[in-house]
C-alpha cells in the first residue's frame, strides 16, 4: 500500500519510521516531512491546505492511506473532503476534531455522558468571567477555547493571574481561539498523556507516556510543546488503564457516535491523576510530540494495520502489543525556544549519535543547506533512548544528546526524573 503522510515534526518522522516497519507498506510519502523523513521515502511539497491538491496527489500516485500528523488540517476538515473523494485517511472528521479544536465543547460532552473532569463555565463576556473567577478564588485555570498552539492555557495560583488571563484573552491575545473563555477547577495530581486508537465505534488502549511541559530543569519556566518524554508511564497501571478506558475513552466514543459525529482517528486524553481516579484535563485528535517518539519505537502491533484499520471503522482485534523496554525521549531545541528561537545554526555529529547502541534521532524543525545540517524551528532534534529501565533509557538517551555538537542548541537535562525517583 502507498500512504501519504502529513506532517513535518519528530512525531511524523517516529511514525514514517513505525511505518516502515510494515511488510505491507509499499511506498511512502511525507508532506512536508524533513530531513529524516526524506531517508524513510519521498518529501513532497503539496499546500495540505489546499485540499483539493491532496485528493489530486492521491489520485495520480494511487495512495491508498493518507495519515494525518497534526491538528490543523484536522480541524480544517482535510478528512471529510479525502473521504468524500473516496480516499481512507486516518483521522477525525472536522466536526469530531471538536474535541480538540474546542475546549468548550469536550468539557460540554463530559458533563452530558458523566466523564470525570473539573468543573468548569464557559463565557463569551468579560464582566461575567471575572465575576466567577472572583467568586471561586485561586488556583483556578483559565483557557481560551480555540487552538492558540499550546499557549491559551494560564494555570492561575493567584486571583490577580486569572483576572489578567482573562483580560488578556477577551483583549484578542489569541484572536478567534479566544472568543470563548472556559474557566475550571484545578486539579491536583500527577499528569499522563494516555492514546486508544478508534475506528468510530471500537477503541485500543495504545499505551501512555509522561511528557515534560515546561522548558528548564525542575519543571520550570514557561510552558513548551514539550521538551521530553518516556513511555511507560508507571502512574498509569492496568488498573488506570482499565479505568480510563471505561469511564473516559468509551463514554466518549459513544457519546460522539451518539450525536452524529463518531470519532476516528487517535484519541490523546491528557489526564490528571489524583486521588479521585484519574480526570480528564483535555483532549487532543492527534498524536503527542514527544509522546510518539517513545510510544513507537515500543509498538510490536502492525502500524499500518492499526491505523488502516481505524480509517475504515475495522479495527483489528486487540490488543496492541508493545515491548517490555522502556523509551525516553530529550528533544533539543533551538536557544531562545519557546519565545524566540534562533534559527540557521549549524548541526554536527547526528550519524555519530545514530550509531550509539539503543539510540534513535528523529528530525523536527531542521532542514538542509547545502551539505550542513541546520536548525530552522523551535524542537529541532529528538534523542530516543531505548533500555531494559527507565534509567538505562535515560543514559543511552543523554549519550545521544552528548553525541551531537551544536552549540546553537539546548536540552533539560532531568527528562524522566518522576519515574527514575521511583
Ligand atoms: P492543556 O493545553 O489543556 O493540556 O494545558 C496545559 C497544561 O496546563 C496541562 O498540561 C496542565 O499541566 C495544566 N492544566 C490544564 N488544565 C488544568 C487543570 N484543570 N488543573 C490543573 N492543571 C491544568
Ligand atoms: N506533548 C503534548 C502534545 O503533543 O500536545
Amino acid at each position: 500500500m502507498k500512504v501519504l503522510l502529513i506532517g513535518s515534526g519528530g512525531r511524523e518522522h517516529a511514525m514514517a519510521l513505525a511505518l516502515r516497519r510494515s511488510a505491507r507498506l509499499e511506498h511512502l510519502f511525507i508532506a512536508p516531512g524533513n530531513p529524516g523523513t526524506s531517508l524513510l521515502g519521498d518529501n513532497v511539497q503539496i499546500d495540505v491546505t489546499d485540499h483539493q491538491a491532496v485528493v489530486d496527489f492521491c489520485r495520480v500516485m494511487g495512495v491508498g492511506l493518507v495519515v494525518v500528523g497534526p491538528e490543523a488540517p484536522l480541524v480544517a476538515g482535510l478528512v471529510d473532503d479525502l473521504e468524500n473523494a473516496g480516499i481512507p485517511a486516518f483521522g477525525p472528521s472536522k466536526a469530531a476534531a471538536q474535541l480538540e479544536g474546542s475546549k468548550g465543547f469536550t468539557k460540554d460532552l463530559c458533563r452530558e455522558f458523566h466523564i470525570p473532569t473539573g468543573d468548569y463555565q464557559r463565557f463569551s463576556d468579560r464582566d461575567a468571567a471575572l465575576a466567577y473567577v472572583r467568586q471561586l478564588g485561586a488556583p483556578i485555570v483559565v483557557k481560551a477555547d480555540g487552538l492558540a498552539a499550546g499557549k491559551g492555557v494560564i494555570v492561575a495560583m493567584s486571583l490577580s493571574d486569572a483576572e489578567a488571563a482573562i483580560d488578556m484573552i477577551f483583549g484578542g491575545a489569541f484572536g478567534a481561539a479566544g472568543a470563548e473563555v472556559v474557566v475550571e477547577e484545578f486539579l491536583e495530581g500527577e499528569e499522563a498523556s494516555f492514546f486508544a486508537i478508534c475506528d468510530g465505534t471500537r477503541a485500543l488502549a495504545f499505551g501512555a507516556a509522561q511528557d515534560h511541559k515546561r522548558v528548564l530543569d525542575g519543571d520550570l519556566g514557561p510552558n513548551t510543546g514539550g521538551m521530553g518524554a518516556y513511555s511507560p508511564a508507571p502512574v498509569m497501571t492496568d488498573e488506570v488503564v482499565a479505568q480510563v478506558m471505561a469511564q473516559i475513552i468509551e463514554p466518549t466514543l459513544k457519546g460522539m457516535a451518539a450525536r452524529g459525529t463518531p470519532f476516528k482517528g487517535v484519541l490523546f486524553a491528557g489526564l490528571m491523576i489524583g486521588p479521585q481516579g484519574p480526570q480528564l484535563i483535555e483532549f487532543n485528535a492527534r498524536f503527542g510530540d514527544p509522546e510518539t517518539q517513545v510510544l513507537l519505537p515500543r509498538l510490536q502491533t502492525d502500524f499500518l494495520d492499526l491505523l488502516l484499520g481505524a480509517a475504515t471503522g475495522h479495527l483489528p482485534n486487540g490488543p496492541v502489543r508493545f515491548s517490555d523496554e522502556t523509551a525516553l525521549t530529550v528533544v533539543m531545541a533551538a536557544k531562545g525556544y519557546p519565545d524566540q528561537p534562533e534559527r540557521g545554526t549549524e548541526i554536527r555529529g547526528v550519524e555519530r549519535a545514530e550509531g550509539l547502541p539503543g539510540v534513535i534521532v528523529t528530525h523536527a524543525g531542521t532542514a538542509k543547506d547545502g551539505q550542513r545540517l541546520i536548525a530552522n524551528g523551535g524542537r529541532v532534534l529528538n534523542l530516543t533512548g531505548l533500555g531494559a529501565s527507565v534509567v538505562e533509557a535515560q543514559s543511552r538517551a543523554y549519550a545521544g544528546v552528548d553525541a551531537i555538537d551544536w552549540p546553537g542548541g539546548f536540552c533539560r537535562r532531568d527528562i524522566g526524573w518522576r519515574a527514575v525517583k521511583r
